[in-house]
């Protein structure tokens, strides 16, 4: 594993993966190159529109007080309520002048080494479909609804901008020492399920928070979920829930404090010490943790989603 720890990688490049590292076997669309690129954003109709704005409105409904301010800035930024799916060209170039980072469109989900590629090189890979109205509430696969208003506003922020660049900088690495499920709980519990401590009250940042009109309350105020201060050697140990909300939600104090804690942290030694399977289930509060609130986990002794149990 020593040359593991000392290769400078060059991420100008898809690498070289060696055949013990796993990567998920997803067919290439015959059309589509090794980018995994679409050549051009899906051509949406009026429903499509209409269900973007639909969606937009139901979360701005719940956003003002519980988003971040961050995010909330960065809709404002790229304008994205503007009206319709927007179209990635016009808000890669808002974004760029921003942050340098572009938005892509991919069929859907792409191999890990790609994303990973992509996020390292400052460009977000967003799937082009959106959703029905018969999926309107919930849906399984991120659509561009989930992925653009979710991920693409915090893309403005400096700081998590560079924090995005390093977590896709690090991906090839976790692949190389069979340890991607803890960099994945990273991302789980940050850019996806993270909440942000600002001045008037905890506030949410993450996409997967954001995008959905359920979890936002629930994140942010419901008596049920720990909210734990976030250290990332924690945070990677510990298991998380795919289909429902999180019994858990990890806080940072500031962006610069996340990347602080990612970009310093040696993650060769980390990998090493790690067992290969998460040490914490995902409602566990452990000795270590600075707790900011423990969870009743009344929401999920319930039973959680289908059980008709209030997200409480
Ligand atoms: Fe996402």
């Amino acid at each position: 594993m020593a040359t593991t720890a000392t290769q400078e990688q060059d991420f100008s490049r898809l690498p070289e993966m060696p055949a013990e590292v796993f990567t998920a076997p997803l067919q290439r669309p015959g059309h589509l190159g090794e980018d995994w690129l679409e050549p051009k954003q899906t051509e949406y109709d009026s429903d499509d529109d209409a269900i973007w704005d639909d969606l937009f409105a139901r979360q701005m409904e719940v956003l003002p007080g519980r988003a971040a301010s961050a995010f909330l800035a960065g809709l404002d930024k790229l304008d994205l309520g503007r009206g319709g799916v927007p179209d990635f060209a016009a808000m890669s170039e808002d974004l760029g002048k921003l942050t340098g980072w572009s938005v892509v469109p991919v069929p859907m989900l792409i191999p890990d080494h790609v994303f990973f590629w992509h996020l390292a090189n400052r460009r977000f890979p967003a799937g082009n479909f959106i959703r029905t109205r018969e999926t309107f509430d919930y849906i399984q696969e991120p659509d561009v609804f989930h992925d653009v208003f979710g991920h693409v506003p915090m893309l403005t922020d400096p700081t998590f901008a560079d924090y995005m660049q390093e977590y896709g900088k690090a991906g090839w690495k976790a692949m190389r020492y069979n340890r991607l499920k803890a960099l994945g709980a990273l991302y789980w519990y940050t850019v996806e399920f993270g909440l942000i401590e600002e001045a008037d009250g905890i506030k949410a940042y993450g996409a997967g928070i954001l995008s959905g009109p359920t979890e936002v309350v629930y994140a942010t105020q419901a008596k049920s979920p720990n909210r734990i201060i976030l250290n990332v050697d924690r945070v990677m140990r510990t298991d998380y829930v795919i289909s429902d909300l999180q019994p858990t939600y990890f806080v940072i104090e500031s962006f610069e404090d996340l990347y602080r804690q990612t970009v310093e942290r040696d993650f060769d030694r980390l990998y090493r010490n790690l067992p290969p399977a998460f040490t914490y289930a995902n409602s566990a509060v452990i000795d270590v943790d600075n707790v900011v609130n423990r969870g009743t986990q009344e929401y999920l002794l319930r039973g959680g989603r289908g059980s008709g149990a209030k997200p409480v």
